[in-house]
């Protein structure tokens, strides 16, 4: 799928890798669409790449309607639909402060994995309209967002492990739904991001994240997290599977 002039449209692109994707690919000549709960911040990122910024809430099917609807109006129909917003969680079922509440939980699941899911229909509603460019063979490419913790979950991470794992399981089942569409469907599964969401760990937490990676022993850079989803757009046969992203770490 060719990145030049195609309408893009990135949920949580106001922080972190979803902000590092819009950069990159506005760069390479898209039309960034950014949608996030935290507007001023996504007004900053697009304003300086030419883009739009969109209040949308992933897990409210009339926010995502809306948003997706402003974003057509904006720059036309999203080819390209990358999914980045996203909470991180921690904490044990069951510690000092008494059981983990269900609404945390919920709320977790909410967020990543249904929210996720509410963007892929209401983007691939509008991308199934879409015709095929004359010098392409495919409609359109979604790019969802698990983690590396989908797989090695520590502890503490029952809802976040099960949210990112959900995200994974969906990938082929859609993947094969979307195949007839000529629509593609992808994952990547970050190791340990350097980001605003990483700054939420405690120093301790970092330290010990940092050692469980192998080479090259340091963060990811978001950057890098842009470049894969660049070579994702652009390799049409790169369909129904997760790109772990993580310097062969392995959580312990
Ligand atoms: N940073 C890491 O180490 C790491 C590792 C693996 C996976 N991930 C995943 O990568 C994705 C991006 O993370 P990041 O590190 O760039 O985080 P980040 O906190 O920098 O960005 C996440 C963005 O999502 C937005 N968001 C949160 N809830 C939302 C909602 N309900 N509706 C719309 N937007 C919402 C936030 O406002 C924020 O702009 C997340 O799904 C995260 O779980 C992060």
């Amino acid at each position: 799928m060719h990145i030049q002039n195609s309408s893009i449209i990135i949920t949580g692109g106001a922080s972190g890798m979803g902000a590092a994707t819009a950069r990159l690919l506005s760069k390479t000549g898209a039309k960034v669409a950014i949608l996030d709960t935290q507007l001023e911040a996504a007004q900053k990122i697009a304003s300086a790449i030419q883009g739009c910024a969109i209040y949308c809430d992933v897990t409210q099917a009339e926010s995502v309607e809306q948003a997706i609807e402003k974003a057509a109006s904006q720059f036309g129909p999203a080819r390209i639909c990358i999914n980045c917003a996203g909470i991180v969680h921690s904490r044990r079922m069951v510690n000092k402060q008494g059981v983990m509440p269900l609404e945390e939980f919920r709320h977790v699941i909410e967020v990543n994995l249904i929210g996720t899911f509410n963007v892929m229909r209401i983007a691939v509603q509008a991308m199934q309209q879409l015709s095929i460019p004359d010098d392409s063979e495919e409609r359109g490419v979604i790019i969802n967002t698990a983690s590396i913790a989908a797989f090695e979950g520590q502890i503490g991470q029952t809802a976040y492990s099960a949210s990112k794992g959900g995200m994974i399981s969906l990938t082929l089942p859609a993947a094969r739904e979307l195949a007839p569409f000529n629509i593609r469907v992808m994952a990547i599964a970050p190791g340990i991001v350097d980001t605003p969401m990483f700054e939420k760990i405690s120093l301790e937490a970092k330290k010990a994240l940092i050692d469980a990676v192998p080479f090259p022993k340091r963060l990811a850079h978001p950057d890098e997290y842009a470049m894969l989803v660049k070579q994702i757009i652009e390799n049409t046969m790169l369909n129904g599977t997760t790109i772990r992203l993580d310097g062969a770490c392995r959580l312990g």
